[in-house]
């Protein structure tokens, strides 16, 4: 049975990235107004409306030293769906995506689907950070799209500038293009910093951002996220027919949310570091599990293989014995993902100390 089939109404879920946080009320207040002034706002997106959200995401995204153009810039509901899009759009049957391990699901269950082959480079640098020659060995003619999630889901790592030199160097040399998965970019902890990957040399022409209003702004159920395409890739473009621009209204809601105040994004980020130095040192503290204190993103990803249990077995008895239903970290990936277990902190500090004493309670009865 598969962990996720644990219907059980006490359970505890701690197991998808869907933040505890509502969205903004300032964000809220334009999806409102929007509605209830109608016309534009509650039609098929005119161009006046995607225009306006375009021109939001430019504004936003120039921080990290990238001028888009409103035009580039592609609203779809949710960032799943663009992830979906872009890899239906570029990828070819017989292409070969380079792939992290570990990485978020969508990044390797979709390629396939397009008739692509999934290629899996491993995070075995440090705490998963990447050594630019397990990249150079996985290159074949046949390589034709990276998939970078940077901070990563599920291990937080916060590429650094350098490793994006390189990784950007690879991509060049070889023509290939860089789907960016970014949605976690405004959580990064301790001094580290987020870079984007098209701000280095050679790369804007060639990356593909994609981006998420769900984690950023606890909006999960609005469904708004979209992706950036450069006009160098269009003639490469395999136009997909999905319908998969969101309500007008959330739209001007989604420009509201990025032209700020910025402080609710700033009180989110202190509160998941509050919880990451609560959880990630409480792991520590049990026998047989090692926890590295990640960078970025909000998931502990720790690391069981001292226990010698298989993982999803870990997470299916945990559900049944505690109550507590977790994610298996070993479904990120194939080798450097097995023997973790990922846990989004998505609840307040009380009741991840619940969390993690059950935790210790479950792994000392093992
Ligand atoms: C790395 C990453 N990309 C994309 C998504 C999809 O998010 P959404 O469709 O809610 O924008 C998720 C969701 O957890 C994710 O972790």
């Amino acid at each position: 049975m598969s962990s996720r089939r644990v219907r059980d109404p006490d359970v505890l879920r701690i197991s998808s990235g869907d933040p505890d946080f509502e969205a903004p009320s300032y964000v809220k207040e334009a999806a409102i107004k929007a509605i209830q002034e109608g016309e534009k706002w509650t039609h098929y997106a005119s161009a006046e409306v995607t225009d306006e959200f375009g021109k939001a995401v430019c504004n936003y995204y120039s921080k990290y030293g990238v001028k888009y153009e409103p035009a580039q810039v592609n609203a779809t509901a949710g960032s799943g769906v663009a992830l979906y899009i872009v890899m239906a759009g570029l990828l070819k049957p017989g292409d070969e995506c380079l792939t992290f391990d570990p990485t978020f699901g969508s990044h390797f269950r979709t390629p396939p689907e397009v008739g692509a082959k999934n290629v899996f480079v491993p995070l075995n640098k440090g705490h998963f950070h990447l050594d630019p020659e397990d990249l150079k060995k996985k290159i074949t003619p046949k390589s034709r799209m990276l998939v970078l999630c940077n901070p990563n889901n599920p291990a937080g790592t916060v590429f650094t500038k350098d490793e994006l030199k390189a990784i950007a160097e690879i991509c060049v040399e070889n023509d290939i293009v860089v789907l960016a998965d970014e949605i976690y970019n405004e959580f990064v902890y301790d001094g580290h910093k987020h870079y984007a990957i098209a701000a280095m040399e050679g790369m804007k022409e060639r990356t593909v951002l994609v981006m998420s209003y769900s984690k950023t702004f606890g909006m999960t159920g609005w469904r708004l996220g979209y992706y950036v395409l450069p006009k160098e890739l269009e003639p490469k473009w395999k136009s997909i027919p999905a319908r998969a621009q969101p309500a007008s209204f959330i739209l001007h809601a989604g420009a509201a949310a990025l032209n700020g105040p910025w402080d609710y994004v700033e009180k989110a980020c202190a509160e998941y570091d509050k919880r990451r130095k609560f959880f990630v040192k409480r792991m520590n503290e049990i026998k047989g599990v090692s926890c590295h204190m990640f960078e970025g993103a909000f998931y502990a990803y720790p690391n069981i293989k001292d226990l010698k249990i298989p993982t999803a077995k870990f997470v299916q008895d945990f559900a049944a014995k505690e109550k507590v239903q977790i994610s298996d970290g070993g479904s990120f990936g194939p080798v450097v993902a097995q023997g973790h277990l990922r846990v989004p902190l998505v609840k307040p500090v009380e009741i991840l100390e619940t969390v993690t004493d059950k935790m210790e309670r479950f792994i000392k009865d093992l």
